[in-house]
């Protein structure tokens, strides 16, 4: 399964609004005041060829507002890992951690039950390049690298993000890979604006991680996130500068490419459904930030 399968990605209907009438975004002030502008800008460039936000994805503010407190927590959750992780403890204990404070912070784990998912937060470890699920059997070790990957739901709004943590001394070279998945974030997100397209960002992610003699998994990507865990768009670290989904202020997407210290093949664990894992058996890397287009730039809400 990939998350172009998972996720809820439909495309909706847009309908026509008069200038007088109230905006769809729910400001109360009339269409032609508020996004009638945006959407007629929206339009020339749809006509031009380009793929184009709707309306379902382009956050309000109340939506926004909604959405950064769900990531409080998700950030809060991530720090506490960050603190705790160690050699020794197993990954059903991450799981433990993110229950038990998720759901103390008033939250729900995004994880659980998710399409069957049985656990609370995702636990790769080396070779294992997402969906990794915690188990007892699972111990922590010195040289490991592992991501942990979180999402919260807060009254109906969701966040998402991931870290990766060096147990102990790492080996050089696993070390470099985390580093430079981390860099492929950043810059990355330095490509995200309005008006420009997913492309420029998915762009620049290859091109370092490439550039750096690594491989970006093709199959599994990033998406939309805040009114849903998986929206629209699916997000591509493989795109190219000018292509993709056109960018808006209120959209909200994830930065989170797998990055592949040898070839770029992965499989599927065939008994649970959900680990993927590298075929050549070399480590992978994952973070991942939560994004939101904003008027001039980006703004992290997760991370
Ligand atoms: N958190 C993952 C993401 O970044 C999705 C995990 S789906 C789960 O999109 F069911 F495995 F949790
Ligand atoms: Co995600």
């Amino acid at each position: 399964m990939n998350l172009q399968q998972m996720g809820n990605f439909g495309a909706k209907k847009q309908i026509t609004i008069g200038r007088n009438d109230p905006c769809w975004c729910k400001s109360g002030r009339k269409y032609k005041q508020c996004h009638m502008a945006m959407d007629e800008k929206i339009k020339r460039i749809q006509d031009s060829g380009h793929i184009v936000p709707d309306h379902s994805i382009i956050k309000t503010p109340d939506q926004i507002a909604g959405i950064r407190q769900s990531a409080k927590i998700n950030i809060a959750v991530l720090d506490y890992v960050a603190e705790h992780i160690k050699e020794g403890i197993t990954t059903l204990q991450i799981d433990q951690w993110v229950y038990d404070l998720t759901t103390k912070m008033g939250g729900i784990p995004a994880p659980l039950n998710y399409q069957g998912y049985p656990k609370s937060v995702c636990t790769s470890i080396n070779d294992q390049v997402c969906h990794g699920i915690p188990d007892e059997k699972v111990v922590l070790k010195e040289g490991d690298i592992i991501n942990v990957d979180c999402s919260t739901i807060l009254n109906g709004y969701f966040s998402d993000s991931s870290r990766m943590f060096c147990i102990g001394e790492v080996s050089p070279e696993k070390k470099r890979l985390v580093e430079v998945t981390k860099e492929c974030c950043d810059i990355g997100l330095k490509e995200v604006k309005p008006w420009g397209f997913l492309g420029d960002m998915g762009q620049a992610v290859h091109d370092h991680a490439y550039a750096n003699g690594y491989t970006v998994v093709r199959e599994i990507g990033g998406h939309g996130v805040g009114l849903e865990f998986h929206e629209d768009p699916w997000v591509s670290y493989n795109s190219k500068r000018g292509q993709e989904m056109l960018m808006v202020p209120g959209m909200m997407f994830t930065i989170e490419p797998m990055v592949n210290m040898g070839k770029v093949d992965i499989f599927i664990d065939e008994a649970n459904g959900w680990t993927a894992y590298t075929e050549d058996g070399l480590p992978s890397a994952q973070w991942e930030y939560m994004v939101l287009v904003t008027e001039d730039g980006a703004e992290v809400i997760s991370y």
